[in-house]
């Protein structure tokens, strides 16, 4: 059967790694590490050691939080929390904390494209911070940038924790800055954590892991498709390989084909030849700048308002607004 029949390709995870490996060089998204295994997984990074971000912006939270509660706090209308990519909200939880024990007029909206990272949090809140109104939901970023515009009644927060926008290249996070921008009235905050330059050792080690976690991780696309793809990769014979480029701020992960070989998909019909030492790009995981993110957010129509740095300066989290035109 021809490849392309558009039957065939009927998902756009079919679609994606169709194109991926059948371009010149070679690559997949890597939002498609997260299925189950791959979430698990991540947790798993987020534990490490080697992986600063999580405890760098978890430092952030706790040291600042009576400044970063300060800013959020609305008129005696209060405020909408919303969070996009909650996932355990073991670090919002901080916050949450301090705007419950003082009696903070909020609600919290905590949004997660999987139903079990949104299930688990909010029982754990029901538990543990029984006084917080939480109003979740289960969806794409994009799909609830719609629906976020509808919360107009009174001051938003947004919320992008864990440096997420670091996954995407500065046209495609423009992209999702301006979007967020498009929800926001004058009023209302944007709060969200950039990974920074740094020790350019610190940075690989934080993505190549002696457990081989980082690994594992970036091999999930290999299982992902052998699973639902009816693939027959062998991830043994792939490394997992990390460069940083310093002067770009740019972490790249990749896939490298230990010897030469032909993998076959069945749903896609394709059969894809490797070279010997051919890579597959997975990942970039970019690091910033102040320069960097006063740029990326006056191309979006925002302003950075304020900052927060933990004690090494690894980490920052921003705090915009909509850029007011005179
Ligand atoms: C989710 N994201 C911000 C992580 C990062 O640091 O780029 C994903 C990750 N990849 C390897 N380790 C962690």
């Amino acid at each position: 059967m021809n490849p392309t029949t558009p039957t065939m390709l009927d998902t756009a995870f079919k679609k994606d790694v169709f194109k991926g490996l059948t371009s010149f060089p070679k690559y997949l998204y890597s939002k498609y590490i997260y299925d189950a295994r791959g979430d698990k997984l991540f947790q798993d990074i987020m534990d490490l050691p080697e992986y600063y971000l999580t405890n760098s912006e978890f430092e952030i939270l706790d040291s600042h939080t009576f400044d970063i509660a300060k800013l959020f706090k609305g008129n005696d209308d209060g405020f909408d929390l919303i969070e996009l990519g909650a996932g355990d909200g073991k670090k919002t939880k901080v916050l949450l904390r301090y705007f419950s024990e003082n009696d903070f007029n909020f609600v919290y909206k905590p949004i997660d494209i999987s139903q079990n990272a949104i299930d688990t949090l909010t029982n754990a809140l029901a538990e543990e911070l029984p006084k917080v109104t939480v109003d979740p939901e289960k969806g794409m970023y994009f799909e609830v940038l719609k629906r976020i515009k509808q919360y107009n009644e009174r001051k938003k927060v947004l919320m992008v924790l864990g440096s997420n926008i670091g996954n995407l290249l500065h046209p495609q996070a423009i992209d999702f800055l301006s979007q967020l921008k498009g929800t926001m009235n004058p009023g209302d905050l944007l709060f969200m954590g950039f990974d920074q330059k740094k020790n350019p050792q610190t940075i690989l080690d934080a993505y190549n892991d002696p457990t081989g976690v980082t690994a594992a991780f970036n091999k999930n696309l290999l299982h992902r498709i052998n699973r639902e793809l009816d693939g027959n990769f062998n991830p043994d014979l792939f490394k997992h390989w990390e460069v940083y480029d310093p002067e770009t701020g740019t972490a790249k992960s990749y896939l490298v084909a230990t010897q030469a070989m032909q993998v076959r998909i069945e749903a896609l019909d394709l059969t894809v030849d490797f070279d010997a030492w051919e890579t597959i790009h997975t990942e970039i995981s970019q690091k910033y700048d102040d320069k960097v993110v006063t740029w990326l957010a006056n191309e979006s129509g925002l302003e950075i308002e304020t900052s927060f740095s933990d004690a090494k300066g690894y980490y920052k989290n921003y705090v915009f607004r909509r850029k007011e035109y005179h």
